[in-house]
């Protein structure tokens, strides 16, 4: 079963790849959902072909889709059901500018545990996957996070809180302790991506605040299955909410999470 799901993740996840890169650096349609936050008719259409590939394989799966979300809460992520989580466009704003750092993420969940978990860089097509107690793979090779274990070599990812620009000055406070530790800090603008690399020992670790589920949901299974570690700032599992996030290797995690912690908490 757990196989069926993964494939059905990655159809679908592909299926929301095709539609983006046609619609690469093309016009688009923006709306505005609030202040600096767009919407565009590739994140439909893609969410369109997403969830086509997985109602058609499980009609009876909750789905919980960025665009079409209304009214969620957080204990539909607990649901004894099987919830299909998706984000059909991570990096809108990325994206509507032709920056090369969007990806299409798409879980499973039961219980608020991720089953299986897709993430696919639009512009490179690279794929990350994970299946819940059997690993993680980029492009089917098997990935692990990375060994640094001493911050003054790190590579360490974030995003802004640019929805919440009343948490602006706390942000900074925080991105400065950091930043005066590790090797530097990147900020591409996808955060189920930040995750991806995470997961591809590509970085050491990640925070960020105010991210929702379906930004989180696929990547949190990529870090776990990579053998990294993924928790909210208390070092809980409130991170699948999105409100607080903080992932690493197992020897920066501890210590990023204690600063997000201490800043955030
Ligand atoms: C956004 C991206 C960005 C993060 C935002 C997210 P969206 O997703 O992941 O990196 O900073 O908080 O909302 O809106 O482009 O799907
Ligand atoms: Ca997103
Ligand atoms: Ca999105």
């Amino acid at each position: 079963m757990n196989n069926q799901l993964l494939n059905t993740a990655r159809e679908a996840a592909w299926a929301g790849v095709r539609v983006l890169s046609q619609l690469w650096n093309q016009a688009h349609h923006i709306e505005e959902k609030s202040k600096n936050d767009f919407v565009t008719e590739a994140d439909k259409a893609s969410e369109k072909a997403i969830l086509s590939e997985i109602q058609s394989r499980y009609p009876d799966h909750l789905i919980l889709a960025e665009e079409s979300a209304k009214d969620w809460n957080k204990e539909a992520l607990y649901s004894d059901e099987h919830l299909w989580v998706v984000d059909p466009l991570d990096g809108t704003s990325n994206f509507i500018h032709g920056f090369p750092c969007v990806a299409v993420s798409v879980a499973v969940l039961r219980h608020g545990q991720p089953l299986a978990g897709v993430v696919v860089d639009v512009s490179r097509k690279e794929e990350f996957a994970a299946l819940k107690g059997k690993g993680a793979w980029v492009d089917g090779n098997p990935m692990r996070v990375s060994r640094i274990s001493e911050r003054g070599r790190s590579l360490v990812l974030t995003g802004f809180p640019f929805r919440q620009k009343h948490k602006l000055e706390t942000y900074l406070g925080l991105f400065s302790q950091i930043f005066q530790e590790v090797s530097g800090i990147r900020r591409a603008g996808a955060a189920a991506l930040d995750l991806a690399f995470v997961a591809a020992g590509r970085a050491e670790g990640f925070w960020e605040t105010g991210l929702l589920p379906w930004d989180v949901a696929a990547g949190s299974l990529l870090i776990t299955e990579a053998g990294g570690m993924i928790s909210d700032y208390y070092g809980g599992n409130g991170h699948l909410t999105g409100e607080q996030v903080v992932a690493g290797n197992p020897h920066l995690h501890e210590w990023l999470r204690g600063k997000c912690q201490i800043y955030f908490g």
